[in-house]
């Protein structure tokens, strides 16, 4: 199946009343876990790649790989630029083919935050692709990143962002954290909060370590997208870590690299399966 639009996807998630997990890739075998994962799980999604990842593969490589790595695929996956740090990586993800935009400029002071996603989005919605931005501030570590800082959302000033954006998914900070070193405590209260003021659909990031109830209650409350790195990273890394501590020469990437590939889809499926449960009888 066809890479899909950002758009489609959100309609088609909102209307099946699926919350679309976006996992985070890094390179071919990531991506080929992630296709045939949410495959395996029968559900949508995104892949996933983050500004400072495109340092390592550009972005039309990165598209390349996603758009082999859905050919057999049946369920709908867009591909999606996550932290986008410029308008430039905007650009050149557009040109190369990615069907879904997050401008991350919550490190601004507010009106830059506004001004910065504006222009985004302006450009984005001429090329019919929606566009993600955030308010607030998460602890923790992606990638290279670290943040110390919890500024969780301001409900107040979330209708006048959107409105005065146009942004069609809004990132909030929660109590949920980057990475696996500290405990993410999401506030449900606050989330419901914002979700009655925001006439967009909300997004979780850092979902690895929140737990599955946590998400069943934070879907009432707005949540269409939760996004997952760490834990699949783990998957991946776990493997070649085995290999070494077994045998300190192994060198076969070849099959190592098979078996993340398994590893990792496990886990996508798994992750996919589990937000898209209601409760916990049904789990
Ligand atoms: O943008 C990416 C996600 O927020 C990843 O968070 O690594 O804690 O799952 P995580
Ligand atoms: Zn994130």
């Amino acid at each position: 199946m066809k890479l899909v639009n950002g758009f489609s996807l959100i309609e088609y998630a909102m209307k099946k009343r699926n919350v679309l997990p976006a996992f985070n890739t890094t390179n071919l075998e990531m991506t080929i876990a992630i296709a045939r994962g949410l495959d395996r799980a029968n559900l949508p999604g995104y892949i996933q790649v983050s500004s400072s990842n495109l340092k390592l593969s550009g972005p039309e490589v990165m598209v390349k790989i996603a758009e082999f790595a859905t050919k057999g695929v049946d369920v709908p996956i867009a591909m999606h630029l996550d932290h986008g740090k410029s308008f430039d990586d905007v650009k050149t993800c557009l040109d190369a083919g990615f069907t879904s935009i997050m401008i991350d400029a919550s490190g601004l002071p507010f009106e830059e935050n506004v001004r910065e996603v504006k222009r985004v989005v302006e450009y984005c919605h001429f090329y019919d692709v929606p566009v993600e931005a955030e308010i607030g501030a998460l602890r923790g570590k992606e990638d290279t990143i670290e943040n110390i800082i919890d500024e969780k959302t301001d409900p107040n000033v979330v209708r006048d962002f959107a409105e005065l954006t146009g942004c069609d998914l809004l990132a909030v900070s929660v109590g949920n954290v980057h990475g696996l070193c500290i405990q993410p405590e999401i506030d449900l209260k606050l989330l419901e909060k914002i979700h009655k003021l925001s006439p967009v659909p909300l997004v979780l990031h850092g979902g690895s370590g929140i737990p599955a109830d946590v998400i069943w209650a934070a879907k009432s409350f707005g949540l269409l997208k939760i996004n997952y790195g760490a834990d699949i990273r783990k998957a991946f890394i776990e493997q070649f870590g085995k290999a070494y501590e077994l045998d300190h020469n192994a060198h076969n990437v070849f099959s190592l690299s098979f078996k993340a590939v398994e590893s990792v889809s496990a886990k996508v499926c798994e992750l996919a399966q589990m937000i898209n449960r209601c409760t916990a009888e049904e789990f």
